[in-house]
């Protein structure tokens, strides 16, 4: 089982759904009511990547709105140097264990490459697959005009699709690296492109690595949210990866990747301190420690197969 029925403290909590993330875009940067009287600004979209199901537990409890299952996962779980070989069982294999944890946040499968840029009935396969095999509520595919056709066919079937125009990393090779895009005269092909997607059928449109102004002007030509990565402060959401956000990634970093916390230097230091204390022979303590056994002639009789621990239902009690 997967989805909200098996998270543990999602009692009574309401699933994101794609009609209210599309709504979301309603009053931000409007200019006001028609009767002239200001609205009060829709919240931003708050999206975060995650992989497992530890992570997006955590993501979910902290009220993000979205979790993206990227590709992106190919660089932080995987130590690849690109997305490009990441499969679409992998994908469907991580979402499936994100999925299990999510109350309340809706849950974005990215398509990875080469599952989607074939054919438009290839991109409905492999869209089905996510949403059958990793429990996803909507899919995420990059590109623009060329890919057009292939998000209205997804989006006819029933499948709602977030677009992602700008640095589209899947295409890192044709750019020469990851470098930001629309600068200058391209700024009208990322216009394009997302006006594009959103003509298609997407609910809302992933913008990357690109100059805030051009950002800002997208934004305010489509109808639907728009969610940026290094596209400044004018989208009608953000998205980081979670492991720049927590601090846990290592080397390099893109400008826009805000690290919130240090998370990783406190994994080194309990790491290094669990080490300490084993060999320092001063951890496990009898407070992490069962029940002494007692003399073999004091031991209550057992079949031979059950413990005390064990004996709790479903065996949770050795969590305890
Ligand atoms: O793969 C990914 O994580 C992404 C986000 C960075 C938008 O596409």
């Amino acid at each position: 089982m997967y989805g909200p029925q098996a998270t543990k403290g999602a009692k009574g909590v309401q699933k994101v759904t794609v009609p209210e993330l599309r709504a979301r875009k309603a009053s931000i940067g409007s200019g006001g009511r028609s009767d002239g009287r200001s609205e009060s600004p829709s919240e931003k979209i708050a999206m975060v990547t995650a992989y497992d199901y530890t992570m997006a537990r955590l993501a979910d409890e902290a009220g993000v709105d979205m979790v993206l299952v990227g590709d992106s996962l190919g660089m932080v779980v995987q130590g690849l140097s690109t997305t490009i070989p990441v499969t679409l069982d992998e994908m469907a294999y991580h979402c499936r264990a994100v999925a299990r944890a999510l109350g309340r946040a809706h849950l974005t499968g990215d398509l990875p490459f080469m599952s989607y840029q074939v054919s438009p009935a290839q991109a409905v396969e492999s869209a089905g697959k996510l949403m059958k095999e990793g429990a996803c509520e909507s899919i995420k595919l990059e590109g623009g005009e060329e890919i057009a056709e292939h998000v209205h066919r997804i989006v006819r079937v029933g499948i709602p699709v977030v677009g992602h125009v700008g640095l589209t990393p899947q295409s890192v090779h044709a750019f020469g690296g990851f470098k930001v895009q629309g600068k200058g005269d391209g700024a009208d092909k990322i216009m394009a492109d997302a006006l594009a997607i959103e003509q298609a059928g997407a609910f809302a449109v992933v913008l990357e690595a690109i100059p805030p102004d051009l950002a800002a002007e997208i934004t305010a030509a489509l109808s639907v949210p728009t969610i940026g990565i290094g596209a400044g402060p004018d989208c009608d959401g953000q998205v980081l990866v979670c492991s720049d956000l927590l601090g846990l990634s290592r080397g390099h970093q893109p400008k826009f990747a805000k690290r919130f916390a240090e998370l990783g230097n406190l994994a080194v230091d309990a790491f290094a301190s669990y080490v300490s204390e084993v060999r320092g022979g001063t951890f496990p303590t009898a407070s992490h420690s069962y029940k002494a056994n007692g003399a073999k002639a004091a031991r209550p009789a057992t079949n031979g197969t059950v413990t005390d621990e064990l004996d709790a239902p479903l065996a949770l009690d050795l969590w305890h």
